[in-house]
């Protein structure tokens, strides 16, 4: 059995005897007369199926009986007239034989195998208040299904959110998928070492940008997984910054957030490194602070600590660097618990230390335990893959030593949880200071 089937079936084992659960792929997306956007599939949809056209829906029957689960796929006819435009196409024959569903029907027949479906089935799942063409879609299929009502067939009485079983499922990864967020995390890497490699005093980001984006490419990865950013200087302190447009200086440093998508898998990687490959002395004590709340997040990451405490791991850290470094005046605080209590590090460190990481670069899943009293924030379990990424921003202002104006730095590695602690999958992207400035060239 197909990893895609094996959760199809797990899926279908959540649901009530019968119940019908529906799953549309992503739309498409006109840019502008005969462009689209470049299409990327749906990640649960992807999850389930494998399957990659646009204008597909699976449906999903829960066993019942003697009647076993069924797979469904709906999907575009084949064309030989688009095909000579556009490409291949499954079409439903090929794609049954090639995904494993049970039975394949053109997309047209949607409306009227729906109405079939839904028939007497006790529940429907589907992603509520996402699409407000399955919404209608639904509407429609269920009058169909009650003007039956004089036959004796019933609809559905109630929905379910789909989507909140999936994510609980694509929180832990399995074995392939490891493998390939292991590979996508390893191209990444390489292709930060490649922009370090390149990068000259002078260069536009954009120029770095390239470098990176060849890399991902010519390793087989599809695109990056998100915009990258490439932040020369001040623009690092620019949190989103993405325009990649401005030339960088000697004595600058560079951060690059960047991760490529490899066969819908995402990596995402931040490095943050002196373009002339030196770092100043003010530079390399934020580096070091923010690499040892790197460090101290880390170590905290292994199955059954809660989320929350790799944050609050670096954040202590951190706040203990803002005061020794001057960055938050000793005379004003206490103590770390001070800054903490007080918030105070959210001056220059105003983002969490991390996200689940998977088919979306911030993956499915939630933080909190939400079938737990009070909803507390959830335990790590091997499988979950997490980024872990604290940073520190400092936008000149009164107060602040002025030799740490404008420097931004993040690190971020992506790391799986493991039966015995943590794997970092990214580690091919350097990150100590010797590694860098040694790759650069410079040592
Ligand atoms: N690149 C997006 C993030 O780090 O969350
Ligand atoms: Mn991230
Ligand atoms: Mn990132």
């Amino acid at each position: 059995m197909s990893a895609f089937a094996a959760r199809r079936a797990r899926l279908c084992a959540q649901m009530q005897p019968g119940a019908v659960a529906i799953l549309p792929t992503a739309p498409e997306a006109m840019r502008n007369s005969d462009t689209d956007y470049l299409y990327r599939h749906d990640s649960y949809f992807y999850y389930l199926t494998g399957f990659t056209e646009p204008d597909s829906v699976l449906v999903l029957v829960a066993a019942k009986g003697d009647a076993p689960a069924q797979a469904i796929l709906f999907c575009r006819q084949k064309n030989l007239e688009r095909e000579i435009w556009d490409g291949f196409r499954y079409g439903p024959d090929g794609a049954r034989t090639a995904f494993g569903v049970d039975a394949a029907f053109p997309i047209e027949e949607l409306d009227g195998e729906m109405t079939r479906l839904l028939a007497n089935a006790p529940a429907a799942w589907y992603a509520l208040g996402h699409s407000a063409t399955l919404d209608l879609q639904m509407k429609t299929w269920l009058q169909n299904v009650r003007r039956q009502a004089r036959s004796g067939v019933t609809a559905p009485t109630v929905a379910h959110d789909l989507l909140a079983l999936l994510d609980e499922m694509r929180l832990l990864k399995d074995d392939g998928e490891q493998a390939l967020m292991l590979r996508a995390a390893i191209i990444s890497g390489r292709a930060h070492e490649r922009a370090m490699r390149a990068s000259k005093p002078g260069m536009f980001e954009y120029e770095i940008e390239a470098e990176l984006l060849h890399e991902f490419r010519r390793s087989g990865a599809q695109y990056p997984a998100y915009t990258p950013i490439v932040a020369a200087g001040a623009n690092a302190c620019v949190l989103h910054y993405n325009v990649n447009n401005a030339q960088s200086r000697d004595g600058d440093l560079i951060l690059i957030d960047a991760g490529c998508e490899l066969d819908s898998y995402a990596s995402d990687i931040t490095r943050t490194y002196p373009i002339n490959g030196r770092f100043t002395d003010p530079q390399k004590t934020l580096y070091e602070l923010v690499l040892a709340a790197q460090a101290a997040a880390l170590a905290v990451v292994r199955p059954g600590t809660i989320y929350t405490d790799m944050h609050d791991a670096a954040v202590r850290v951190l706040a203990q660097g803002m005061l020794d470094t001057g960055l938050l005046a000793k005379a004003k605080f206490g103590s770390v618990d001070d800054v903490i209590a007080e918030r105070a590090h959210q001056q220059f460190y105003m983002h969490g230390t991390g996200h689940w990481l998977g088919l979306d670069v911030h993956d499915a899943g939630a933080y909190r335990d939400v079938n737990a009293a009070g909803k507390p924030s959830r335990a790590l379990q091997p499988g979950m893959v997490l980024t872990v990424e604290p940073g520190i921003y400092v936008r000149p202002a009164e107060g602040v030593p002025e030799q740490f104006w404008n420097i931004g730095i993040r690190i971020e590695d992506d790391v799986l949880v493991t039966p015995q602690g943590h794997a970092i999958l990214s580690d091919a992207a350097p990150k100590l200071v010797a590694d860098i400035e040694r790759t650069m060239g410079k040592q």
